[in-house]
């Protein structure tokens, strides 16, 4: 009100002092003095007392009024709402929804407003400004037109009033992540370099082929002296920015396998050599590999090979049934192969042929056979290796006849019945028993192993003893019963009858024998009775059985003596 009054003074005095009007004038000043005087009083002024148009706002304009009446108006200036006198305040326009369109900055001025593009947009007119509904609308700015605008491997990406960036195949983005934006963010793309080429143990560089940074591709060899042994001799710069490869192995390289005397080469792979001896060789001694060492030096192997001999050398049986040899090839796993065939010529139908293998290194093998008795050998060796081949013979012995199971017995009769059950052996058909009749007298010696069978009719010398039966083996069945003093001829000999008041040791002897072999064994059979003699086993009898003694030494008295002095002769050969 102050305000309005003073620029109604002001007016009055710049203006209507001047004086065209003065009854207006007077009013004016009346009005102007009581604006003054009532300055903090609300005087309400009739328009229709006063020049409407001179009261409008400044920002109003003064209008014919519309309903004919030919009053005035006061309106407020287009873009300004109020009263259109005391005031006309600026609209905002922008305040009224997106009246700009889409992608749009709304801007607000005195009276007016204009529109501008968001960020990122274009607007159609190609102008900075637009007014809406002028046709003018915003359009989407494409950034990647624009040359690097994500830098050096970047990929632009649009977007709706925006972009983004990524890295190219072989780049990598750096100090942030993708997707980004240059404008926005630190992140940008790198060049992927995997740096220098890696080293590798004993192998040069040979070549690198540059495809793009990250695909560069390098060739590796093994140096002199070395040599490649598997996989992977490239390496390539991968995406990660690793060489990958090479897992080159290099090996040294050591020539040509060395050579060692009498030996082939039986495998190589250049860095081991595997040898075995030549053929007419074996192996005697040493490792059989030869190493290439890091050095490029072969560790040659030691195999020592030495010349298989041809021969079967000294070959002897012993223990009637054991042979040994001289192998020559000592240290060599030899395989023999043993035929013996055995023959009797006492048992035409009998053959005994085998054969059978037998491996030994030793430089004097042994071979113990199980060898049937009272056999001619012939046995022949042969060595795998060489073929070579011995043959010796071997006579086995006739072993000393099993005595049969008697029942020892003292009588006192003429003509005895004694039993025996025989042991059947496999030489039964030269064998025989004998049966001795030994009248007690004094000191008797009787000798098993004495051939000297002597006839009742030629007994004579001091000991008075005499076979009385000799009985053929095989002509015998499992039981014998046999009378002493029968009178029948068994064998060639005669079973004479005892003489009364004599008394008798009966000796049984088994016998085999086969042309000069001979072996036997003795047992006492029966005493007949009417003596005061003592029998007893003296220290000879070192067997704990009383069958497989080989001399029965009966001890008496005085005829010892008699025999001695008499026949000495005799003596030694009954004994
Ligand atoms: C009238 O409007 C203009 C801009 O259009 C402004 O500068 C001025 O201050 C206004 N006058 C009044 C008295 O409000
Ligand atoms: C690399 O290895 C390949 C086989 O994988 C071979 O053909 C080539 O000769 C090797 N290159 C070199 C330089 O040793
Ligand atoms: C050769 O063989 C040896 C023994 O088997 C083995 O250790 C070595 O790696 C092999 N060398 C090559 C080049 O294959
Ligand atoms: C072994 O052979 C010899 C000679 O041919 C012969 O005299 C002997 O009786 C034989 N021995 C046997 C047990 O066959
Ligand atoms: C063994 O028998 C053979 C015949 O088979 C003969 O030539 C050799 O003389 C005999 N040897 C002995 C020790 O009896
Ligand atoms: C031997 O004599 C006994 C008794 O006198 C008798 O039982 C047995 O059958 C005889 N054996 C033989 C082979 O004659």
């Amino acid at each position: 009100m102050r305000r309005n009054a003073e620029q109604s003074c002001s007016f009055l005095s710049s203006q209507e002092l001047r004086g065209r009007k003065t009854e207006m004038t007077v009013v004016k000043v009346a009005l102007c003095f009581l604006m003054i005087l009532n300055i903090f009083k609300d005087i309400r002024v009739n328009a229709d007392m006063v020049d409407v148009c001179a009261s409008c706002h400044r920002n109003a304009t003064c209008d014919d009024k519309t309903d004919g009446s030919g009053g005035k108006v006061c309106n407020c200036m287009y873009g300004f709402v109020g009263n259109g006198r005391t005031y006309c305040q600026d609209k905002d326009e922008c305040q009224l929804g997106k009246i700009c369109g889409d992608h749009t900055k709304c801007h607000n001025t005195h009276g007016s407003y204009f529109c501008t593009c968001l960020a990122g947009y274009s607007p159609s007119n190609q102008m900075n400004t637009f007014i809406p509904n002028d046709g003018t609308y915003c359009h989407d700015i494409d950034e990647c037109v624009v040359q690097g605008v994500c830098g050096e491997g970047g990929l632009c990406q649009n977007t709706d009033g925006d972009f983004t960036c990524s890295c190219q195949t072989g780049y990598k983005v750096q100090d942030g992540s993708e997707p980004f934006n240059p404008n926005r963010d630190a992140a940008h793309c790198k060049v992927i370099d995997c740096g220098s080429p890696p080293a590798v143990l004993h192998a040069d560089l040979l070549s690198s082929t540059v495809n793009t940074h990250y695909s560069t591709e390098l060739q590796y060899g093994c140096r002199d002296g070395f040599q490649w042994r598997r996989g992977l001799n490239s390496s390539v710069c991968g995406l990660d920015g690793k060489w990958q490869g090479p897992s080159l192995d290099c090996e040294a390289h050591c020539g040509p396998a060395p050579e060692l005397p009498h030996t082939e080469v039986l495998w190589d792979n250049s860095t081991a050599v595997v040898h075995r001896c030549v053929k007419g060789h074996y192996r005697h001694a040493g490792s059989d590999i030869s190493i290439c060492d890091i050095t490029g030096e072969w560790q040659v192997a030691t195999l020592h090979c030495r010349e298989l001999k041809l021969t079967i050398n000294d070959l002897v049986v012993f223990n009637e049934r054991c042979l040994r040899w001289n192998a020559e090839n000592e240290g060599y796993k030899e395989k023999y192969t043993v035929t013996f065939v055995g023959l009797r010529d006492f048992e035409h139908f009998f053959s005994d042929r085998r054969k059978m293998l037998f491996t030994s290194s030793a430089l004097w093998p042994v071979l113990c056979l199980n060898l049937l008795p009272a056999t001619n050998y012939t046995i022949t060796i042969t060595a795998e290796s060489t073929r070579a081949t011995a043959t010796v013979t071997a006579n086995t012995s006739i072993p000393v006849p099993p005595t049969p199971e008697i029942k020892y017995s003292e009588v006192e009769a003429s003509s005895p019945t004694l039993r025996l059950r025989r042991s059947t052996n496999t030489l039964d058909s030269i064998c025989m028993y004998e049966v001795f009749v030994l009248p007690v007298e004094g000191v008797m010696l009787f000798d098993c192993s004495s051939s000297l069978s002597r006839h009742f009719s030629t007994q004579q010398g001091c000991d008075g003893g005499y076979v009385t039966a000799q009985i053929q083996l095989r002509d015998l069945n499992a039981e014998m019963n046999f009378t002493v003093g029968d009178q029948q001829l068994y064998g060639d000999f005669f079973n004479a009858p005892l003489q009364n008041g004599k008394d008798y040791f009966i000796i049984l002897r088994t016998v085999c024998q086969w042309r000069k072999s001979r072996t036997q064994s003795c047992i006492i059979w029966a005493k007949t009775r009417g003596t005061h003699y003592i029998m007893k086993i003296s220290a000879l009898v070192t067997v704990g059985s009383i069958s497989a003694v080989g001399s029965v030494i009966i001890v008496g008295y005085w005829y010892s003596w008699y025999c001695k002095k008499s026949s000495p002769r005799h003596f030694s050969q009954v004994l």
